[in-house]
């Protein structure tokens, strides 16, 4: 009986495990569409944030709220963007038509250096932050907006 299961259920539990680990590997690659809206959303997401900070810092300076929003982008800034802008995703349509440009995808190396420069004033950006010196944060804060706005000269077509 013992040696009847491996016989028989051995080699077909083997069958059943390689049909699992190719539908795992096939559900690794995540759909254009998707990569296209994570990508815009995780924008979405930095722009919310950034303007919380400068409301706070042009307004009514709340010291937790600027911290909260300048840890949330530098956790997207170090999420590892560039990967969202995978081959096949030149175009096409996440919540709306992609708005990045040809070149992202033929200078893959001046992409990944103009985010490594945003996720690095961002990170500088939630350090300035916990002093509560509202004239260094907004000098930080001008730091991160030249990183959206160089990469988007380059690499985003206008909406
Ligand atoms: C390394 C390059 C890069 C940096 C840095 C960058 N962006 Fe972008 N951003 C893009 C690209 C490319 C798109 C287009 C995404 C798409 O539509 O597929 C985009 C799209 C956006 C969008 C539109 C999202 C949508 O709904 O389609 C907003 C808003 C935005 N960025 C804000 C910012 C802000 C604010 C910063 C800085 C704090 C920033 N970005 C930094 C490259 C960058």
């Amino acid at each position: 009986m013992k040696a009847r299961f491996k016989k028989i259920l051995a080699p077909s539990l083997a069958v059943v495990l390689l049909a699992a680990s190719v539908a795992a590997v096939a559900q690794q690659a995540p759909k254009p569409e998707n990569l296209i809206k994570w990508r815009q959303s995780a924008f979405q997401l930095v722009a919310w944030n950034t303007g919380k900070i400068k409301a706070s810092v042009e307004g009514q300076y709340n010291k937790d709220e600027v911290q909260r929003a300048a840890n949330a982008i530098a956790a997207i800034a170090n999420s590892g963007l560039p990967g969202l802008f995978a081959a096949g995703t030149e175009q096409g349509k996440g919540w709306h038509d992609t708005s990045a440009k040809p070149e992202v995808f033929k200078d893959a190396k001046r992409f990944g250096e103009l985010n490594a420069a945003f996720a690095k004033e961002a990170g500088e950006l939630a350090t300035v932050s916990a002093g509560g010196d509202v004239a260094a944060i907004k000098a930080q804060f001008g730091k991160l907006q030249r990183t959206c706005k160089s990469c988007h000269d380059d690499f985003k077509s206008k909406d």
